[in-house]
């Protein structure tokens, strides 16, 4: 296997959030012209564009989107939509990544976008459920918030752990979120702030939930070879990639605590980069819902199945905790513009490692760091594993 590292040279990402006057089109625009200047790169020299979107056909009656979105940056270049639900943006971010190794390009520009608050919370969330399993989910009436809580619960009847432990990952990821001027929330909460908010989902209340949101993410990643020969400064290297599958619907698997998927990207993705989940500095995950970034940090096996419940409470994920997650604000507080999401993780943690991030103090020392992109109930996931290499 080719194992050539990939370097960023530039990312990019809107505020993530209500953005009435623009169009998806727009968001993406603003963000790949952000990570191109951040390159220093001609739009010219752009090889290939991947890019993520989930719900166009809902939110805006627009399919086609990888010409658009090539369009929208002003990149000549032969562009392809990915789709993975909440996960497309990684998967895009995955696809530059393998096109450069195989050595078919030496820049690619990479994101994805999301418009979701022009529909009604009831109009995004049916188009939301489009990433469950249509003939046995999606039919009996199922909702996103509605299928973590399953999980939840599920997990609260394994392992233990209370709604106070999961209250705690929200505070936490608003706590991070407050000084990130492209998070959607820049408010602190406390314990009982979550407790006393209205139930969407047993036992999820508001601030259990990811936002909906608007909003776009890019990366200009390049070949190594590229980066020396042009002079680039690309202190940061995608060192790792893994993706990983599992049953659509929920009731087909084996465990409702688990999440495979995830374990495999995160196994794929270790293994290419050559490293151990001891050696990861610091992580964003996938925290759509609380429980989701307690399931998260089992699977990319920071913690032992039944364990990482109370991370969060006992201070080990925190910003001075000895495994920050979620420094950027996370889904929960940062946003979630689904189509947008494994991309802003990216530029965010390049952000936190070049030391640009109002967060790096947290990651001075850190070298490695993983980021954790999910689609659906965790039916799709991508891993990837960046570096500080110079
Ligand atoms: N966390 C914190 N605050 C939130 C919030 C969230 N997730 N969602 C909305 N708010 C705030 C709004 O900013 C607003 O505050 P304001 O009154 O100070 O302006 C207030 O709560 C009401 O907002 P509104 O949009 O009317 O809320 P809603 O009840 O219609 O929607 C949810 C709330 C949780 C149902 C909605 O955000 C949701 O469906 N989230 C899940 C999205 C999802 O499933 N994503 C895919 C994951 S796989």
């Amino acid at each position: 296997m080719v194992t050539m590292n990939v370097r960023v040279a530039g990312v990019g990402m809107t505020p993530f959030g209500k953005h009435e006057d623009r169009m998806g089109r727009d968001l993406f625009a603003d963000a790949a012209t952000e990570a191109i200047a951040d390159a220093g790169v001609d739009h010219e020299a752009v090889d290939e564009v991947f890019f993520g979107n989930f719900m166009g056909e809902f939110a805006e009656v627009q399919g086609h989107s990888g010409p658009l979105a090539a369009e929208s940056a002003g990149v000549p270049a032969p562009s392809t939509r990915i789709e993975s639900a909440c996960a497309s943006s990684g998967a895009a971010v995955r696809q530059g990544v393998n096109r450069l190794r195989v050595g078919d390009a030496d820049v690619v520009l990479v994101g994805g976008a999301e418009r979701m608050t022009n529909l009604s919370t009831a109009e995004a969330t049916e188009a939301l459920a489009a990433a469950a399993d249509a003939a046995w989910e999606i039919r009996p009436g199922i909702t996103f918030p509605g299928a973590y809580s399953l999980m939840a619960n599920a997990y609260f009847d394994q392992y233990g752990g209370t709604r106070e432990d999961l209250a705690h990952v929200a505070v936490k990821n608003h706590a991070n979120a407050v000084e990130n001027d492209l998070a959607q929330f820049q408010k602190a909460i406390d314990v009982d702030d979550v407790l006393g908010a209205p139930t969407v989902s047993s036992p999820f209340g508001l601030y259990d939930c990811s936002p909906i949101s608007d909003g776009a993410s890019a990366a200009v990643l390049v070949s190594e070879s590229y980066a020396e020969e042009h002079g680039l400064e690309t202190p940061v290297a995608i060192t790792g990639t893994g993706q990983g599958t599992d049953s659509l619907a929920l009731m087909a698997r084996e465990s409702m605590t688990r999440t495979p998927a995830a374990e495999q990207a995160a196994e794929a993705a270790y293994a290419d980069a050559g490293i151990e989940p001891g050696d990861v500095d610091f992580a964003e995950v996938h925290d759509c819902f609380t429980v989701a970034e307690v399931l998260a940090l089992e699977a990319l096996g920071f913690y032992e199945t039944g364990e990482a419940i109370s991370a969060a409470r006992e201070g080990e994920t925190t910003a001075d905790g000895d495994l920050p997650v979620n420094l950027s604000g996370g889904l929960k507080a940062k946003g979630h513009p689904v189509g947008a999401t494994g991309g802003a993780q990216i530029s965010e943690m390049t952000k936190l490692m070049r030391g640009d991030h109002v967060n790096s103090d947290a990651v001075s020392d850190a070298t490695v760091g993983v980021t954790h992109n999910a689609g659906g109930t965790v039916a799709s996931a991508v891993v990837h594993v960046l570096e500080v290499v110079e």
